[in-house]
């Protein structure tokens, strides 16, 4: 039987409950995810805090909280608050960029809950606690948000993380955890400039293309992982076998795990959630998967490749 694929809970158990709130994250260590993600973004007063945009517009309350605060382009900067202002935000399920309207409709209501902003180092406090009083291992997934930008204003996120991931005991090669970007720089600069050992992953958008050999081989001297957008395993309309991404890069050495499968926003083509887990766990071979939605995913691996040991 193959290796047992991983499932990353994207956000946390995000197709339930707002993402990258701590309620989320216990649902879904509850549900057997493998590794929980966190989005790392600065704040004004140099703190780690788990948030997806750089921006608080579409999941807080900020604007009607700080009116007068935006940028020149009307949008209200996470790096411009302070931790302590920013902890008397809620958050409540994505909006749609400018719109009132909800990103998925059919998840958690608006109205039924107001959640904190959480930061990094809470939440591996969290997770570590929750390891602690189940027995299991979840691991976390922390992804650095637009390295470069934070530079510019002044503040190194890359080298926070790994201060704080060791204070944590992460500190090596086989420790429950995966550093993932998309910025190749800022992987290269951990690995080979701060002698980082932990996991990495290159994170690829739907507009990287195909991967020649030779590209995916210098990626793998710097990174452990690839984690492509689903759109670049997408074969149109021939067999899904033509589509060569995870055959190649495991023939370099790099495992893929491919983002983001969600029940509610199935790609074109597909009719169930099941069948693109099949599609990219079993057909393709990807060694794990983002998802909203961890539960069916654990469920499926489970039935497919055999139940989780710990
Ligand atoms: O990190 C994997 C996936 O989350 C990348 O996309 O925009 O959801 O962070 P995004
Ligand atoms: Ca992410």
């Amino acid at each position: 039987m193959p290796n047992r694929p991983i499932v990353i809970a994207h956000r946390g158990a995000s197709g339930y409950l707002p993402e990258h709130t701590l309620v989320a994250k216990a649902l879904a260590v509850g549900m057997g995810a493998d590794y929980i993600e966190q989005d790392v973004v600065a704040t004004r007063d140099g703190e780690l805090i788990v948030f997806h945009d750089l921006t608080l517009d579409a999941t807080t309350d900020v604007r009607a909280r700080f009116p007068g605060r935006a940028r020149r382009d009307g949008h209200f900067y996470c790096r411009d608050f302070s931790l302590e202002e920013l902890r008397t935000l809620g958050i409540s399920e994505r909006r749609e960029a400018g719109a009132p309207t909800l990103r998925y409709p059919g998840r958690f209501p608006a109205e039924a809950g107001r959640f904190p902003i959480v930061t990094l180092d809470e939440e591996i406090r969290f997770i570590q606690g929750l390891n602690r009083s189940t027995g299991r291992v979840v691991g976390i997934y922390p992804e650095i948000k637009d390295p470069a930008w934070h530079r510019d204003e002044g503040i190194d996120v890359g080298e926070r993380l790994l201060t704080l991931l060791e204070r944590y005991g992460y500190d090596g090669p086989q420790s429950p955890v995966f550093v993932q970007c998309f910025d190749p720089a800022e992987l290269r600069r951990l690995r080979h400039e701060h002698g980082s050992r932990l996991r990495q992953v290159l994170l690829l958008d739907s507009r990287a293309g195909a991967l020649a050999p030779q590209q995916l081989q210098a990626i793998a001297t710097y990174a452990e992982a690839i984690g492509p957008s689903l759109r670049l395993l997408e074969t149109h309309g021939t067999p899904p076998e033509n589509n060569t991404l995870v055959r190649d890069a495991h023939a370099a050495g790099l495992q893929v795990h491919p983002y983001t499968l969600r029940r509610d926003e199935l790609p074109a083509g597909i009719g169930e959630f099941d069948e693109l887990l099949d599609l990219v766990l079993r057909r393709l071979g990807a060694d794990g998967v983002f998802t909203d939605f961890p539960d069916l995913a654990v469920a499926f691996v489970a039935s497919r490749f055999g139940r989780q040991l710990d």
